[in-house]
């Protein structure tokens, strides 16, 4: 076990699987107590099992991000479980393809509900309780779809560039006030978001990433574990690519 989180209680959203998972791991594992917050109940008992199997400390709970009375109640669950709120990861996401022609409202409406309106909830409720902690940090995820546009996927790239802004727009009104804010952008990690992709999907990803290879949950999470650190003391509004150098060729 490590200590870059000694001290920390972390609320990490989407933390049943891929990306929030690595992170519940690694915060754990750097002595942060974690809660996981995740509609796949289940999924998130593994994690967590896993979490007390390696000498960390976890809780779950069930978490809707698009509802504000669910994270109240994860609010208040982390608080009465470990006495305070550090550290929130704005990290739920789904994805699906379409666009401007063969998006649907209500696909549109779904994607905005769970990847915009979710971390501006989750940083409005857990502001509270993190300006009480004196020295706090948010990690919201974006990705690098935030950053550029493609042909297939408007809501996902409308909801992603919102967080981005997001998060420079939340950094600056904590500034003075105890809260960092940054984000990630991660590139192609292997995670089950995609869905089912075919080989020749999986080659065209393959080739448009310099480092031939996509990433693994836990490039992120080592990213965002330095960001919800201490030693990150003097970053705030600040943008993390991990991408294998996808972005420096966009
Ligand atoms: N995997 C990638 O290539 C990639 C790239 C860029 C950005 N991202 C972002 O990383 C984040 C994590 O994604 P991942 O790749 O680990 O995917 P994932 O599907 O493995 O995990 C996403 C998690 O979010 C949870 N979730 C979905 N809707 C929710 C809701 N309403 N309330 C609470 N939880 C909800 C899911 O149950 C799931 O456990 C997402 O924000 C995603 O957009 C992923």
């Amino acid at each position: 076990m490590g200590d870059r989180l000694k001290g920390k209680v972390a609320l990490i959203s989407g933390a049943a699987s891929g990306i929030g998972a690595a992170q519940a791991i690694l915060f754990a594992r750097e002595g942060a107590k974690v809660v996981i917050g995740d509609l796949q109940e289940t999924m998130a008992a593994d994690v967590a099992a896993k979490i007390a199997a390696a000498g960390g400390e976890a809780h779950v709970l069930r978490l809707d991000v698009t509802h504000a009375d669910s994270w109240a109640a994860a609010v208040k669950a982390t608080v009465s479980r470990f006495g305070r709120l550090t550290t929130l990861v704005n990290n739920a996401g789904i994805f699906h393809p379409g666009g401007v022609e063969g998006e649907t409202l209500e696909g549109w409406n779904k994607m905005v509900a769970i990847n915009q309106t979710g971390p501006f909830l989750g940083m409005k409720i857990a502001i509270p309780e993190l300006l009480k902690s004196g020295n706090a940090a948010i990690v919201n995820i974006s990705s690098l779809y935030g950053l550029f546009g493609s042909p297939n996927a408007i809501s996902y790239h409308a909801s992603k560039g919102a967080v981005r802004v997001m998060g420079r727009a939340a950094a600056l009104e904590f500034a003075k006030r105890g809260i960092r804010v940054n984000t990630i952008f991660p590139g192609q990690i292997k995670t089950p978001i995609l869905g089912d992709i075919t080989p020749e999907q999986d080659a065209a990803i393959k080739a448009s990433i310099p480092m031939g290879t996509v990433g693994d949950p836990f490039d992120i999470a080592h990213g965002a574990l330095f960001l919800a650190s201490d030693e990150a003391k003097y970053i705030t509004g600040a943008e993390l690519v991990i991408d294998g150098g996808w972005y420096a060729g966009a």
